[in-house]
């Protein structure tokens, strides 16, 4: 979970846009689901690049990047995808072709 800051201005970055608050939701989410703990680990990190597209997350071994996610998001990727194996298509970042 990127929880990186800037100042304000530019291109902002995801702590500016609420980044924590996903942090905890997702601890705090993951927390009563006691068949993950020895799974699943929630890792802050500083940037993982698109920085305008934030919150950003990925979830590992599968690859799989979120943008845009909200507090009140995490709930449904938490079930979805941590318990359930199936990303939550909605949030997935889609990097652009090169
Ligand atoms: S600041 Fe979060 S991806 Fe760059």
């Amino acid at each position: 979970m990127c929880v990186n800051e800037r100042p304000e201005g530019g291109k902002g970055s995801c702590a500016g846009r609420g980044s924590q608050a996903v942090l905890f939701a997702l601890q705090s989410g993951l927390s009563e689901h006691p068949e993950l703990w020895a799974s699943v680990s929630v890792t802050a990190t500083g940037c993982l690049g698109p920085c305008t597209e934030g919150p950003t997350l990925v979830v590992y071994p599968e690859g799989v990047w979120y943008a845009g996610v909200r507090a009140e998001d995490v709930a449904e990727i938490v079930r979805e995808h941590m318990v359930g194996g199936r990303p939550v298509v909605r949030l997935v970042y889609q990097w652009p072709e090169s």
